[in-house]
């Protein structure tokens, strides 16, 4: 995504301005161009750190093909969090609205999705990303081992990589979210329904949800098992 997509997606359908700028604040001109211009350099350090990540990604997979090994990365999908997501989770966590404040609380700021096809592809590549010497992992949270109780699995990983300009190093933090095909699968659908569903979602569903996330790890892990099973007779 570049940043002229990032200015379409600021703008909700309603024309309201995005809470991270305060009104006042814009209608004097000055202002205006300070805050745009600082929020476009923030916003292009994150799209440059996640740049790095997919393009480490993407060697790995290349030197898997040259290599003559099976791909362990089946898709990457990567975003920059809108200003308005941005402004609400600040909100919800009370936190500041301000540029400083969402640098330096918010983690999620740039996400990248790595889905593989087996579950111990994640953490191979998990395993060869933080091998290497300019990332640094802040945080990791195995949904794998211990799921959510929705039942949502994958494993996050909160990164710190530097970016290099003309005239400055940012330390940048990405989240990394690594899953199978089927745990993406699941997550998609589950989030789809919750954000289309206006009203809580009843217990009675959350727990036809869980069940269902139970039965996709179930065939994840019986894939795996064919798959070393196959590997055997080579
Ligand atoms: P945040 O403050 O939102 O970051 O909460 P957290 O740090 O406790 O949660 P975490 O970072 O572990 O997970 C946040 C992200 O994981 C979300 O933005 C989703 O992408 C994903 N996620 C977590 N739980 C669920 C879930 O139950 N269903 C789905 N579909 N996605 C989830
Ligand atoms: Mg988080």
């Amino acid at each position: 995504m570049n940043i002229d997509e990032l200015a379409t997606e600021s703008v909700p359908e309603g024309g309201e301005l995005p809470k991270v700028i305060n009104k006042e604040l814009m209608s004097n001109p000055d202002n205006f161009y300070k805050m745009a211009f600082e929020f476009q350099q923030i916003m292009m350090i994150y799209e440059s750190a996640i740049k790095q990540i997919e393009t480490k990604l993407d060697i790995l997979n290349k030197e898997n093909k040259v290599s003559g090994r099976r791909n362990p990365i089946e898709t990457v999908k990567s975003r920059i969090k809108s200003p308005q997501s941005i402004a609400s989770k600040l909100e919800k966590k009370k936190l500041p609205v301000t540029f400083d404040s969402m640098v330096n609380n918010l983690q999620d700021i740039a996400g990248v999705r790595v889905i593989c096809p087996y579950i111990s592809d994640i953490y191979s590549v998990r395993d060869m990303l933080l091998k290497q010497p300019d990332i640094t992992l802040l945080e990791e949270k195995d949904y794998i081992k211990q799921p959510k109780d929705s039942g949502y699995r994958s494993l996050h990983v909160v990164i710190e990589i530097p970016v290099y300009l003309s005239e400055s190093t940012h330390n940048v933090k990405v989240e990394i979210q690594l899953r199978t095909i089927a745990m993406d699968f699941w997550a998609s659908l589950e989030h789809e329904l919750r954000y289309k569903t206006n009203t809580k979602v009843p217990e009675s569903v959350r727990r036809e949800l869980f069940r269902v996330a139970e039965t996709i790890a179930m065939t994840d892990r019986e894939m795996e098992e064919i798959a070393i099973e196959l590997q055997n007779l080579d």
